[in-house]
């Protein structure tokens, strides 16, 4: 058994705001993990910006640069093991983990999606898309929920999930900014779960 910090690469699409907050909350509590890559489809995100900023590798990967399928699976896997990634955090990363991925990590990626799975979960609910189904259903709650990717969408392990009420006049917009505070939160919640358990 080792006690080496775990190495955490970090998949964004976006902004990033839930890898930055990762990124505060691992240093702030001195968690024993580290993140050592950040993955985007956009060379040009708020999280690759914050990644170079911060001197963490930034690796961009689009399978409009790679397009062939078991060549992109293997320029994935090879940034992480040539990083010895322990944990994959998927975070706003919009495109589809390749499978070859997924298997030889088991248990090992985690997911963040903004709402109360399994509600509001599959191809397609992602981003603004999942609160304007969750406001035209009429819920009275919402949330976010971080789980283990496996080969179906959405559907892994749930490690943890975090709640907000619905005020009458809540708009898409309103909704993604509150479950976004949560999803702050929970997920270095999740992150602690899984780090104690692999210790
Ligand atoms: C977050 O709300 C995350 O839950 C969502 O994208 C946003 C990314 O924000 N992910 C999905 O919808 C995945 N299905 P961020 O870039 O500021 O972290």
């Amino acid at each position: 058994m080792s006690s080496r910090k775990k190495n955490l690469a970090v998949f964004c699409s976006g902004g990033g705001s839930n890898f930055k907050a990762l990124h505060q909350h691992i240093q702030e509590r001195n968690l024993p993990c580290q993140i050592v890559m950040c993955l985007s489809n956009n060379s040009q995100s708020g999280a690759m910006q914050f990644a170079r900023e911060n001197g963490i590798d930034a690796v961009h990967l689009s399978s409009k640069v790679v397009p062939e399928e078991a060549a992109f699976a293997q320029a994935m896997l090879s940034e992480l093991e040539k990083r010895q990634v322990d944990l994959i955090l998927l975070a706003g990363y919009m495109k589809r983990v390749p499978k070859a991925v997924v298997e030889r990590y088991p248990k090992r990626i985690l997911n963040i999606h903004p709402a109360l799975l399994p509600k509001f979960g599959g191809e397609g609910m992602y981003g603004i898309n999942v609160h304007r189904a969750v406001l035209e259903a009429k819920e009275k709650e919402s949330g976010a929920t971080v789980h283990f990717v496996d080969e179906h969408y959405d559907e892994g392990e749930i490690i943890i999930q975090g709640k907000v009420s619905i005020a009458p006049d809540e708009t898409p917009e309103s909704l993604a900014s509150k479950v976004l505070e949560v999803e702050h939160r929970i997920y270095t919640e999740a992150l602690v779960k899984v780090l104690e358990k692999m210790n």
